[in-house]
């Protein structure tokens, strides 16, 4: 029985409100309109931007919201225009669009999509966008994807059509985290041949950059963490020092500084935080330095202009730079090349049901990531 054109009863976790659990309901998914897409998610994973939402800037207008944009499904139907995809295509949401027609698609330098921009995809769809309800009440998708659901709507813009032979539950990680942290070092920093190389925070992000460091070549990584626990997991992922910032009473700049003869070519800060946005700047050398923010800090950065005057660089990036729909198909191939890891991310496997222990386990840093089973494939 085809569902194709018809309203779809299921499952998904609703934020009802602020700093609160995540409520499992029935909700109803309406069928894609132009340009829209509606997939089956069959896997999903917590990531911290769904926490920042949620904790920190969740709407207080009285919508509800489905949070979730890690993930990866198959395509249920599409809508009225929608000529690339069809039912039972393997797909990823993007929360980052990749309309191909912008000014900034058009620029090779960027992934900073206007038309995602302009229908608000950053961060909510506007209520007449989505296309969830719930008890009768509209119900907000999170950047334009929602995928702590059994279906959900996404424009053909912010999808990723990928290799069907690619596991739906390691390959789901390729929608946030992964890349943002890989692409920091491959895309924005650039990293060099034979560079010194730090990166601070070893999350997912964190370790995916240490990744992209040792597959630009770097022939010294130095993994900065404050959890002493986090330096054998860097090392399967490439890093070749730890320092624990922890042990030691000078700044870490000065820590890295003195390691390194001066300071690293590239650093890279995967922790979202604006005290150690600035150490990462600093550890830089001077001469030619790039420091890249890629964690999420909430609070304004600073440092004395001198750093950057001496000829350090400071740049950022969202999602690596990649612009999805051409690099998430690549980057699935990468992984069935053997050429990038995904399955030493994953520390914890659940179903939709348990989302909240999920995200207490991501809020208490106890897990890299979770990868939660949706629907069965
Ligand atoms: N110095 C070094 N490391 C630190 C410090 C610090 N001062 N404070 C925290 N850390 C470490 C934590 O111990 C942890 O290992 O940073 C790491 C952060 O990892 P996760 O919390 O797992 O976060 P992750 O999913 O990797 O995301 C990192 O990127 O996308 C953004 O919003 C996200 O800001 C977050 C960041
Ligand atoms: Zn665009």
């Amino acid at each position: 029985m085809t569902t194709a054109g018809k309203v779809i009863k299921c499952k998904a976790a609703v934020a009802w409100e602020p700093n609160k659990p995540l409520v499992i309901e029935e909700v109803e998914v309406a069928p894609p309109q132009a340009n829209e897409v509606r997939i089956k998610i069959v896997a999903t994973a917590v990531c911290h931007s769904d926490l920042h939402h949620l904790f920190e800037s969740m709407h207080e207008d009285g919508f509800p919201v489905v949070l979730g944009h890690e993930a990866a499904g198959i395509v249920e139907s599409v809508g009225p225009g929608v000529t690339e995809f069809q039912p039972g295509d393997h797909v990823i949401p993007l929360f980052i669009s990749q309309c191909r027609e912008c000014r900034f698609c058009k620029s090779p330098k960027t992934n900073q999509c206007e038309t995602g921009w302009s229908v608000g995809r950053v961060q909510e769809m506007s209520p007449l966008d989505s296309r969830f309800t719930c008890k009768g009440k509209k119900v907000l998708q999170f950047t334009g994807t929602s995928t702590f659901s059994e279906y959900t709507v996404v424009n053909q813009m912010a999808v990723a059509k990928i290799d069907p032979a690619a596991p739906l539950d390691k390959v789901c990680l390729l929608g946030c985290g992964i890349c943002t942290g890989y692409g920091a070092a491959v895309n924005t920093a650039k990293v060099e041949p034979g560079s010194t190389c730090a990166v601070f925070g070893l999350g997912a992000v964190g370790l995916a950059a240490v990744m992209g460091c040792k597959a630009a070549g770097a022939k010294r990584i130095i993994a900065v963490d404050t959890n002493p626990e986090k330096s054998e997991k860097a090392t399967v992922f490439g890093a070749t020092d730890f320092v624990n910032p922890k042990d030691h009473s000078k700044p870490i700049s000065q820590v890295l500084s003195d390691m390194t003869n001066g300071g690293v070519d590239f650093s890279l800060e995967c922790v979202g935080n604006a005290g150690v946005v600035r150490s990462a700047l600093e550890s830089c050398v001077r001469g030619w330095g790039v420091s890249v923010i890629v964690g999420m800090s909430l609070n304004e950065v600073a440092t004395h202009p001198f750093q950057l005057m001496s000829g350090r660089t400071w740049k950022g990036s969202m999602f690596g730079g990649f612009k999805g729909r051409d690099a998430v198909p690549q980057m699935v191939k990468a992984y069935l090349d053997k050429k990038v890891k995904l399955d030493e991310f994953i520390t914890h496997n659940m179903t939709l049901d348990q989302v909240n222990d999920a995200i207490e386990l991501m809020k208490h840093g106890k897990c890299i990531r979770t990868v939660m089973t949706v629907s069965p494939q």
